[in-house]
């Protein structure tokens, strides 16, 4: 707490310390979310929108769960067909064609595009520490990336990652980027002498600040204000059950990432005038076809690429992207769009991840157009939620594109359809069984570039979504439910070895 303290009063003065002619840029506009929203819906010409259902399945607007009336539009538009009816019929026509088709109308229409002029990102290693995480022993790095704003100094971007590599096994080592909140996993922490100055000296600090706490001390002489926590030990049984899935890839030879979507982007629409968004649109509203929440944290992730790769610790060429349920779509949209990225585990990620947007089941189109999720989206995405505007009115089987294609966007690299049980809070809503009629969809795009799908028929409309405990991990593509909840950790394990597979990655204890 004390040093929580000294810290956010430096900072203070550090910002107080730079002075900034506001004058000489425009003003940051600061909406609410529900005022950007009807922003957006004015610059769409958009009258009223369809509301989103209700999550409460007592509620009588509750969403719809009857797999009869979950398919208006049952079929999707065609992966291999090119805009202007042509056959997609080589790896280089996808390339070259249909791809950059695809990848065009996704940003459009539902994620937003990057902007040309993103300013620069600078990284900056904060502290390493050397710690025991479990029983491996671990480099921390704490990093900052700090977009450069000096055309804007009224918005400040720093980016929060922490990377963790072992030092136990022979490096490079492949790393799993998580979107999360970057925290030091273990701190090293000073041995007891050092603990024992560190406690005299505080002592002798507090006692000056006031004198009377000097009695407290003597009536209990032996008790000391900083205790040390309870360092590793390895002669403990290991624990029953599973490891955090963090301690299982570290434990497999792999490092990990976590990255903190906030410090790119707010996860509300008011803050669509700050972060990178804000920043690139100097304080200003976004455009109908800007992007997104989920494509800055996207482009975020590519960033804290860029610095893995400078990192003589970690095969830059072995990077992966985690996420669960909103972090499940952006790591969706990240291993579609970052290219650089080897692997994706996509967690629970419902509608706007791997789920149908033409399905109406569970979470619907108008329950990512309603005031509180579409900062995740382009403005456009309003759109296929409007009943009334001057275009008419929009649904989701009135979209150019849909999730099958964002899937197909990844490959022929590693992905990971990971979902739980709604028995165990998996809820429903997230529409496990549209996200494997898109996973089965997008499986001839993997076949074309010579990778393995999930290994059933791409009959998206008759395949059915296998129990749970199925593994369909004998391809790039993959498909697990566990039976788990609202999270993707019982997947690890299966999820490891099949990257490792496909990564040829094996894990060498160093010298
Ligand atoms: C809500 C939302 C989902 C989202 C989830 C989450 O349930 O409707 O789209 O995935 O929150 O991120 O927790």
């Amino acid at each position: 707490m004390f040093f929580l303290l000294v810290l956010s009063f430096t900072r203070e003065v550090a910002a107080q310390g730079v002075s900034i002619d506001s004058s000489r840029y425009p003003r940051i506009v600061t909406f609410t979310a529900q005022q950007d929203h009807d922003n957006m819906m004015q610059q769409l010409g958009i009258k009223k929108l369809r509301p989103g259902p209700s999550g409460n399945e007592s509620a009588p607007n509750h969403a719809n769960y009857d797999e009869s009336l979950a398919n208006p539009c049952p079929k999707l538009p065609d992966i291999l067909t090119t805009s202007d009816g042509r056959k997609v019929i080589s790896a280089a026509m996808w390339w070259t064609q249909r791809q950059p088709q695809i990848a065009g109308d996704l940003e459009r229409e539902v994620y937003g595009r990057l902007p040309k002029n993103i300013p620069k990102v600078t990284w900056t290693l904060k502290i390493t520490d050397r710690e025991f995480i479990g029983r491996t022993p671990a480099i921390v790095k704490q990093l900052v990336g700090h977009v450069d704003n000096s055309e804007y100094p009224l918005i400040n971007v720093d980016i929060n990652m922490m990377l963790v590599v072992p030092t136990n096994v022979k490096g490079p080592v492949p790393v799993l980027m998580m979107f999360g909140f970057p925290t030091f996993p273990s701190p090293a922490q000073p041995p007891p002498a050092d603990m024992e100055k560190l406690n005299a000296a505080f002592k002798e600090m507090m006692i000056k600040n006031d004198p009377s706490v000097k009695a407290i001390f003597d009536r209990y002489p032996a008790y000391t204000p900083i205790t040390r926590l309870p360092g590793p030990n390895f002669f403990a049984p290991p624990p029953a059950g599973d490891l955090p899935p963090t301690e299982q890839l570290l434990a497999a030879g792999w490092g990990y990432v976590t990255i903190e979507p906030n410090s790119i982007q707010a996860d509300n629409g008011a803050g669509l005038t700050r972060g990178i968004i804000g920043l690139v649109n100097k304080g200003q509203p976004r455009k109908p076809d800007d992007w997104g929440s989920l494509r800055a944290w996207a482009w975020g992730a590519a960033r804290g690429l860029d610095y893995l790769e400078t990192d003589t610790l970690v095969n830059a060429k072995k990077v992966g992207i985690e996420g669960v349920s909103r972090y499940g779509k952006a790591a969706l949209v990240t291993l579609a769009f970052e290219s650089r990225f080897a692997v994706g585990l996509i967690g629970s990620s419902g509608k706007g991840g791997a789920t149908l947007h033409r399905r109406v089941f569970g979470e619907a189109v108008e329950s990512l157009t309603g005031s509180g999720e579409y900062h995740w989206m382009a403005g456009n995405y309003l759109k296929y939620g409007a009943s009334e505007a001057s275009f008419g009115s929009k649904t989701g089987c009135d979209l150019p594109v849909d999730s099958h294609e964002l899937i197909a966007l990844c490959a022929p690299r590693l992905t990971f359809i990971s979902y739980g049980i709604p028995e165990k809070g998996d809820a429903k809503w997230l529409d496990q069984q549209g996200s494997y009629m898109a996973t089965v969809a997008a499986g001839p795009v993997f076949k074309l570039l010579g990778a393995k799908d999930i290994g059933v028929s791409n009959d998206y409309q008759q395949e059915k979504m296998p129990p749970m405990l199925t593994d369909m991990l004998n391809g790039e593509l993959a498909w697990r439910q566990h039976d788990g909840g609202h999270t993707d950790a019982p997947n690890f394990k299966y999820f490891i070895p099949w990257a490792n597979k496909f990564l040829k990655y094996e894990r060498i204890a160093a010298p």
